[in-house]
């Protein structure tokens, strides 16, 4: 489980500061699907960036499986971040001199050993996965922007994640193409990968089991806690409310 106490994060550039995050607390359980919603400039993307601690907090503490990983954390806990954590970008960031099969081995790449067999095969996998079993050796520029994006999305798969943080990935995607995106999102969540997507669009949003408004670095809606996580009675409480018209 992901927990997020109240999350501080201030920008400093040229005048005056931007408190992209104002004392946001939120927890995401394993297996859920949560969706974050607002205006530009509200923070989304700040708040994806530090749940998937690419980005310090300035305060606030975020905790994974009981263990403090927001200012980094240990060897060992950096390791279990980097296995258990994928992003996909907002600007989805594919190389241009790079195949669609090189860019979904990315994560796998670095200057010390080859890529395994079974890495390549494994990326193989999750291209096919997205629909790109035979566009593996095309250049992102000989692929449309959903099939770029497709490969955003193999690339955050191959390593076999627990948490996906997405931004925006149905961003300058025709309706259609946005939806099989949303599609492919959902299934892999009921094979039980969860997922923290940022979206502008509310068809979309409307599909995760919980929607976050943000507002000026504030979270104004929605649970920020899963049902199932709260205590019977407040559980109660919630249903009740629900019910009720809440
Ligand atoms: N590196 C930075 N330096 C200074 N200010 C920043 C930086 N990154 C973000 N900001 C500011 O912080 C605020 C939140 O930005 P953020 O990118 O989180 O918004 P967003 O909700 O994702 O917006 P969008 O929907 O346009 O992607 C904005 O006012 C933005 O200008
Ligand atoms: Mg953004």
């Amino acid at each position: 489980m992901l927990i997020a106490n109240t999350l501080h994060k201030t920008f400093h550039g040229e005048g005056t500061p931007t408190l992209a995050l104002n004392n946001v607390s939120l927890t995401v359980d394993q297996g859920e699907f949560v969706s974050i919603v607002g205006r530009s400039g509200s923070g989304k993307t700040t708040l994806l960036h530090v749940l998937s601690t690419l980005l310090a907090p300035d305060t606030g503490e975020l905790t994974y499986h009981g263990r403090d990983i927001g200012q980094g954390g240990e060897k060992e806990l950096n390791q279990l971040r980097h296995q258990d954590f994928a992003v996909i970008f907002q600007f989805h960031y594919l190389l241009p001199y790079l195949t669609a099969l090189e860019n979904t081995l990315l994560p796998f790449m670095n200057t010390l050993r080859p890529v395994s067999s079974q890495r390549v095969a494994r990326a193989k996998e999750c291209l096919a996965r997205v629909g790109l079993a035979d566009k593996t050796n095309r250049l992102p520029s000989m692929l449309s922007g959903g099939e770029q994006q497709r490969v955003a999305i193999a690339r955050a798969l191959v390593k076999e994640a627990r948490y996906l943080f997405a931004d925006e990935p149905t961003g300058s995607l025709d309706k259609a193409t946005g939806q099989d995106i949303l599609t492919l999102l959902r299934e892999l969540n009921a094979e039980g990968l969860s997922v923290v997507m940022v979206t502008h669009e509310q068809q979309y949003a409307a599909q995760a089991d919980r929607v976050l408004t943000m507002e000026d670095g504030v979270i104004t809606n929605g649970h920020t806690v899963p049902l199932h996580g709260l205590s019977g009675t407040a559980k109660e409480e919630e249903a009740q409310a629900m019910v009720a018209g809440g």
